[in-house]
């Protein structure tokens, strides 16, 4: 429930212009639904048995009163009588439509029959229901021989009629009710259905993993900054991106630190559900805030079927990793220095038929080894867990990171990905969550 409250929160601005277009739409749309004008007419029912000069009723005459109010009302309804009052128009009523317009009323109490009619006009109100009293009044005396109905007034168009349809109050309140359901219901099923994993909170109920770092969403400007300036291509090693942004990198780092300390883990893949998630991003620039703290850092881009590698570190195409694992290189010529002071890299190399057989092979995991002698920590940058190389690489390494997308990962795929990693026993680490509102990106801390 305090979630469903907090869900309408986050999006009271939406759901308050939501809200009060349909409230006006509704509420001004009930003027233009033709208005209808009711008519009431008294009948005084005199007892017909009643002695001359007695003023108390007997009880028999009571009962028998009661009676024929009951026999006045059935007659009011009937058929005869209906057909009686259309005799009395030019354009009549259908029968339906008479049901439809008159009611009787009466009460035990009193000796007063009621009748209202509903019209679209005050004339035609007046009109009805002044005929069917009198029609009414005629129908008894032929039938029963009786002149015991007496109209207490007749009804005038102007002063006794009142429109009684439509009441605009009503359709404001109306659909005010009916937006707020709707809105409420939007949200809820929005939230079912289509959740996405874009907050802190909704990543660790979904998944159960603990939540490492958040990095927030980059404009285009920032982006543009990344992607132009200095030697590191997509890295953030210029100095012009905001400090919020670098703080929670280092966040990240200091997490896993804290995580990896005193557990012997020095292989870090990373990986998400889709391509575009952010992985690239994420691990070289993790790579990168490792190397500065003073850890001797490797970056290897086993992303077979897509690397960016390269690009992100502005180093010439060579030789890589593929090339290692087939035979052709030693493990030594594959890795390249960086302009970041002990952060090396390994590309991808030639991309071969069968990436899965190149990452799952005794050669990849020898050169993992080889490479945890010489480095601190080794960050894989792999492909999305939509190929089987992703999966089988989490094997072989002893952690992993899995990124979620806050704007797109949707909480059915991000747990399907992450049921392949668990089946094979992945060692995972935790989650970070990319492309965070950076409003919010300190909230969690
Ligand atoms: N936090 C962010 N804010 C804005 N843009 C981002 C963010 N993180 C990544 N991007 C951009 O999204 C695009 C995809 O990112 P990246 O290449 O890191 O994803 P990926 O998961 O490695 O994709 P792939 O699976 O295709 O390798 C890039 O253009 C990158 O600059
Ligand atoms: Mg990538």
């Amino acid at each position: 429930m305090i979630e469903i409250f907090q869900l309408i929160g986050n999006q009271w601005r939406k759901i308050t212009s939501f809200l009060l277009l349909i409230t006006l739409c509704g509420g001004f749309s009930s003027f233009a639904i033709p208005p209808t004008y009711e008519a009431k007419i008294d009948l005084l029912i005199n007892n017909p048995t009643k002695d001359e000069g007695s003023t108390v009723l007997e009880t028999y005459e009571i009962d028998m009163n009661l009676r024929l109010i009951e026999t006045y009302k059935y007659i009011l309804k009937s058929d005869r009588m209906m057909a009686n009052v259309n005799a009395e128009f030019n354009k009549p009523y259908t029968n339906g439509e008479l049901m439809e317009k008159i009611k009787i009323v009466s009460t035990n109490e009193s000796q007063i029959l009621t009748i209202i009619a509903n019209e679209k006009s005050q004339k035609q109100a007046a009109l009805l229901v002044n005929t069917y009293a009198a029609t009414f009044q005629k129908e008894i005396k032929d039938l029963m021989h009786l002149e015991n109905i007496k109209v207490l007034k007749e009804v005038s168009a102007e002063k006794d009629t009142r429109k009684v349809k439509p009441n605009h109050a009503y359709y404001f309140i109306l659909s005010f009710v009916c937006g707020l359901l709707l809105c409420v219901t939007i949200v809820i099923a929005r939230e079912v259905y289509f959740t996405k994993m874009d907050s802190v909170v909704k990543t660790e109920r979904a998944t159960g993993m603990t939540n490492l770092g958040t990095i927030p969403f980059m404009d285009k400007i920032l982006l543009s900054q990344m992607h132009n300036d200095g030697p590191q291509g997509s890295l953030f090693t210029n100095g012009n991106l905001p400090d919020f942004i670098i703080e929670e990198y280092r966040r990240l780092r200091e997490n896993i630190e804290f995580m990896l300390k005193g557990r012997g883990i020095k292989t870090i893949m990373i990986t998400s559900s889709s391509p575009g998630d952010g992985k690239s991003t994420i691990s070289s620039n993790l790579a990168m805030i490792m190397a500065m703290n003073g850890k001797k850092t490797i970056y290897i881009d086993a992303d077979l079927r897509k690397s960016t590698g390269r690009t992100l570190f502005n180093l010439p195409k060579r030789k890589g990793l593929t090339s290692a694992i087939a035979g052709h290189e030693t493990f030594e010529s594959i890795i390249q220095a960086t302009e970041i002071e002990n952060l090396s890299f390994i590309s991808a190399g030639p991309q071969p038929l069968n990436p899965t057989k190149f990452l799952s092979s005794a050669r990849m995991k020898e050169l993992l080894e080889q490479l945890a002698k010489k480095f601190d920590v080794i960050i894989i940058d792999s492909p999305p867990l939509l190929v089987v190389d992703a999966v089988t690489l989490s094997s072989i390494v002893d952690g992993c990171l899995f990124v979620i997308d806050a704007k797109s990962t949707k909480e059915e795929l991000a747990m399907k990905s992450l049921a392949q990693l668990t089946k094979v026993n992945a060692p995972l680490l935790g989650t970070v969550l990319n492309r965070t509102d950076p409003a919010n990106s300190n909230t969690y801390y």
